[in-house]
This record gives C-alpha cells, structure tokens and sequence, in this order.
C-alpha cells in the first residue's frame, strides 16, 4: 500500500463497540485483569497498556503512522515540539559531550544548546547552514556525539545538505538529528538520507489548523530507546486527546501539503515581481541561493515565504495595518495565512549579532502561507505592499 493510503488506513484495533472512527482513550492508566498480569507489563514479558505517561493507544497509532511517514523503525510522542528536541537531546547526550549545530535554528533550540545543556556541560559550536563541507568538518571534537539542525531553518529558509552530513557521518560517528518540521514527511524523509533522527513540532502542519500543542522523535530503534527512557521517567507525553486530532489531522497531510505548497510558490512569484518588495526568500524560487539543493533534497518548497521590506518596524506596522486576510499571530502551518516579524517576536531575545548571522532583519517578515484562495492571497499581500511604501514614503515627507 502507499503511503497515503496507509496514513488514512493505519487505526487502534477497533472497540466491541465496531466504531469507524477511533474513540478517544480518555484514560490516565489501564486496568490488569489479575496480579500475574500487572506483574508481567512491568516486567515487560507481555506488552500492553499500563498508563499514559508511558503509552496509550491514541498516542500509540499517532506515532505509527508518523514512523510510516518517515521510514522509521521507532518513535515517540511528547506534549511539544520543544520537548520532542529536548527528550531527543537529554536522551542521548552525557556530561563531556559535544554537539555540533546548525547556527539557523529556532530560537527554542538555540537556547536548550546555549542556556540549558550548557549547564550539564555539554559543549557545542555552531556552524552556518551554507558552510562548505570542511567548515563542518572543522567544527568536529572527538567527542562530538550529535550534529542538530533544520532544514529549510526558521526564518531565513536555509538549507542543509543531508548528503555531505551523511558522509561525515560516516567518518566521525556522529548522530544526525534533523528538524524535519518545516518541510514535513510529505516534502523530505531526512532518514532515508541516512540521518538517525528526525524530530518535528506536531503542532504545526500536522495538525494544520492551530488546535493542539503535540511532537515527536522517530528514528533508529536503538536511539529511541533511551530517548523512551528519558520521557518515560520525566514525563512529556502527549495528551490522548491530541494524539487523537493529530492522528485524524495526519489523513490530510499529503492533501494540505500539496495545496500549501501550490500556494506558497505562487505568491512567492507574486511577490518576487512587486516593485516594493525588496526581497522573497522561497526554496523552490531559482532565485533561492540553494534553490538547486532544494530541487534535491525536498519534492516541493514548503509553505513558508520569508520576504523583506524596506523601511524597518514602521514599514512592518503599515504593511500589518493594510492586511486584511492573514491573521497576525507567532505561529506557522496553519490552514489559515500567518504573518510574523520573527524581529520582534520569535527570535526577538537574540543577540543583535546572532540576528545579523541569521539574516534577521527589522523588515523581515515569514509569511506560513494557509489554504485560501490563492488569488484573494495575493491581491492582499501585493494591495498591502504598495500601501505600506505609500504610507512610509508620506511619512518622510
Ligand atoms: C522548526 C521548529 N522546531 C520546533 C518548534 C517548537 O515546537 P512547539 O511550539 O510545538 O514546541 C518550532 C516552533 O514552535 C519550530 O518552528
């Protein structure tokens, strides 16, 4: 069966009540049918249920069919994005060791790295996604024990080539752990390149439509393990109830994914053309600096277009003001078009000269384009574009 089929297919066993859609187990823990059997869960010479911290079914399906999505042997579910990168770093790292990262991460992760592993004396260097393959290779310790990054990265949509990682993989033995959010399991499978883990934000489009907070690690069986371990005694679980919206929400990935993308490249286009836009930064773009490594590693550009404007946070302000469909909010991968100024809002406590690596700008705006109309999208954003000028230009006279 494809994947498609098996991403709506894929459901718990069905109830002596023969539903069709699957119930929702609202239920911290499990009953045994006698003691020999509580003592045999936990023991774990029978495998079952014993309490959701641990598992539960709900949880359990959403998990399989993300393992499915992403050619997985293992994986599992925590309450966020954040907590899935946390758990698969806590998990596996130890006092002493050294992590190589990407510079262009989401500010979460860059402060987990920085602020929080730090503490535990964990050490790491960072190194730019465009980086040739001796600058990462530069960046190795004998003790280097993971390589973390995205790719395409939160904002600026830079790219990681997953091929030369994969070789230096090779030679310095690393674990290669991908934020795989961005171009979700539809648009790139980083395992198949040979990457260890792949971790994503639930929260975003595989939900899709801003309901549930949720995330997930999946990869190598012997490395999930001890990420299990970790979660298992530290608890992050995911809740049965969004497991169970992420797991309906997973049926339509592929059909989202492929409308978002649509709209995304379109109004990217739209946009690239506009004489008051200054710049659009869109991976499937030929003006995207590794449009070609893009064109390799992902089936489709994803559906974040990062643009810039001329004319700093008063430019922002006026182009905002003249909007009239996209919803003003931090969040992306939602049905509905989401405009951010990363500036001043998501990457807003970074240093100004983490910003200026990073390529974040006053007037940079990340744009999660949704699943309307495309015509009525870019009537909007071209509309407040020349507005927002306008507006600026009154100003200053
Ligand atoms: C690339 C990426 N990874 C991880 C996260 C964290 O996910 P969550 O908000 O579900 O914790 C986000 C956004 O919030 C993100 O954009």
């Amino acid at each position: 069966m494809k994947k498609q089929t098996k991403a709506i297919r894929i459901q718990t066993a069905k109830s002596l009540n023969r539903e069709h859609s699957v119930p929702l187990y609202l239920t911290s823990s499990f009953a045994f049918d006698s003691a020999e059997q509580g003592k045999a869960l936990f023991d774990e010479t029978e495998e079952g249920n014993i309490y959701s911290r641990f598992s539960n079914p709900n949880v359990s399906e959403f998990v399989e069919k993300v393992c499915m999505l992403e050619n997985a042997e293992d994986g599992i579910a925590t309450g966020t994005g954040m907590a899935a990168v946390f758990a698969s770093m806590a998990g596996l790292l130890k006092s002493g060791d050294h992590i190589v990262a990407c510079r262009a991460l989401f500010g979460s992760a860059h402060q987990i790295i920085t602020q929080i592993l730090s503490k535990w004396g964990i050490t790491h260097t960072y190194v730019d996604a465009t980086a040739t393959e001796a600058d990462w290779e530069a960046a190795m310790q004998p003790n280097t024990k993971m390589v973390y990054l995205e790719t395409p990265s939160n904002p600026g949509l830079e790219l990681v080539d997953l091929e030369m990682l994969v070789r230096l993989k090779a030679k310095y033995g690393f674990i290669l752990n991908v934020d795989n959010c961005f171009a979700t399991p539809i648009l790139q499978n980083p395992i198949d390149y040979g990457a260890d883990l792949s971790v994503h934000s639930a929260t975003k489009y595989m939900d899709g439509q801003g309901r549930v907070l949720g995330g997930i690690v999946v990869g190598r069986a012997d490395l999930i393990q001890p990420i299990r371990f970790f979660a298992r005694h530290t608890g992050p679980s995911l809740s049965p109830f969004n497991a169970w919206v992420l797991s309906k929400s997973l049926e339509t990935l592929d059909l989202r994914m492929e409308r978002h993308c649509r709209n995304a490249l379109q109004l990217a286009e739209a946009l690239e053309s506009h004489p008051d836009v200054e710049r659009v930064l869109y991976p499937f773009l030929p003006s995207h600096p590794q449009y070609d490594l893009a064109k390799k590693q992902m089936s489709a550009g994803g559906a974040i277009v990062t643009i810039e404007l001329e004319g700093g946070f008063e430019r922002v302000k006026a182009f905002y003001d003249a909007l009239t469909i996209p919803t003003l909010s931090s969040n992306l991968g939602d049905s509905r078009t989401i405009v951010t100024n990363p500036n001043t809002t998501t990457h807003a406590k970074l240093k100004p000269d983490e910003k200026a690596a990073l390529g974040i700008t006053p007037g940079l705006i990340r744009i999660s384009v949704g699943l309307e109309d495309i015509e009525d999208l870019i009537e909007d954003f071209a509309q407040a574009a020349t507005k927002s000028a306008e507006v600026l230009k009154e100003k200053v006279a």
